[in-house]
């Protein structure tokens, strides 16, 4: 049986993940007049702000300097953060809190292993920050993901090894991040694009306690 449950934010708990991706389009559009197509969008998911940025200008061929390079990150953030402003509980993603009334119940302990440094801002809005036993802070991993540092950080905050823990993701980067962390990767989104998790739920209304369970037995068989 699994002791321990590792979240990624948003696309999981919040349907946060978009409004990343808006929050981008709209920087370059404002800066260089460039139109993002969406399928960057999967390329940027659970990949952190610096990483991201990186990503996106490679793909337009732009070349920024160092400077230009924190200011673009730092107005992405304000742009995202005024996106937020309206954020209440009912931007939780349906069965989410469900399944974290079901993971107290067995009394399985939650951490938070997102990316993203609004993450204590999100769950204080989205009124379930006191259902995190601990909550890492991004800033102070070594890798970002797809590298496993967050999970392997927010599983020993919860006393545990990751080998013992279910790790929840929408993202590529994230479940290699959970793979390699030696949890069980239970992935949100599309069947072929996270193929790499033990099981992929096309919605985070599937997730049910009992499918977790399935999951972690079937990783560990
Ligand atoms: C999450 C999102 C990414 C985002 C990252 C950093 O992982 O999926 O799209 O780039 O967090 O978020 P932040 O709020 O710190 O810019
Ligand atoms: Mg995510």
């Amino acid at each position: 049986m699994f002791k321990g449950a590792l979240f990624d934010l948003d696309g999981v708990i919040a349907d946060t993940a978009i409004l990343h991706f808006k929050a981008w389009q709209q920087l370059m559009r404002t800066h260089f007049k460039i139109e993002l197509p969406l399928e960057l969008e999967t390329k940027t998911k659970g990949v952190s702000r610096n990483d991201s940025l990186q990503t996106i200008l490679n793909f337009c061929e732009i070349k920024v300097s160092s400077t230009q390079f924190i200011q673009l990150a730092a107005e992405k953030n304000t742009i995202y953060q005024s996106f937020l402003t309206e954020l209440t509980s009912t931007n939780i993603l349906p069965g989410i809190t469900r399944l974290i009334n079901d993971l107290r119940v067995n009394h399985i302990p939650l951490a938070l292993a997102s990316a993203s440094q609004n993450g204590p801002l999100i769950l204080d809005k989205l009124g379930l920050r006191h259902n995190f036993a601990a909550i890492e802070d991004p800033s102070q991993v070594k890798h970002g993901k797809p590298a496993p540092d967050i999970f392997i950080a927010a599983a020993n905050s919860l006393g545990l090894d990751p080998i013992d823990c279910v790790g929840f993701e929408d993202s590529i980067a994230g479940i290699t991040a959970i793979n390699t962390s030696g949890a069980t990767a239970i992935a949100i989104g599309n069947a072929t694009e996270l193929k790499a998790a033990t099981i992929v739920v096309n919605n985070t209304d599937k997730l049910s306690f009992n499918t977790i369970t399935t999951a972690f037995i079937e990783a560990h068989k």
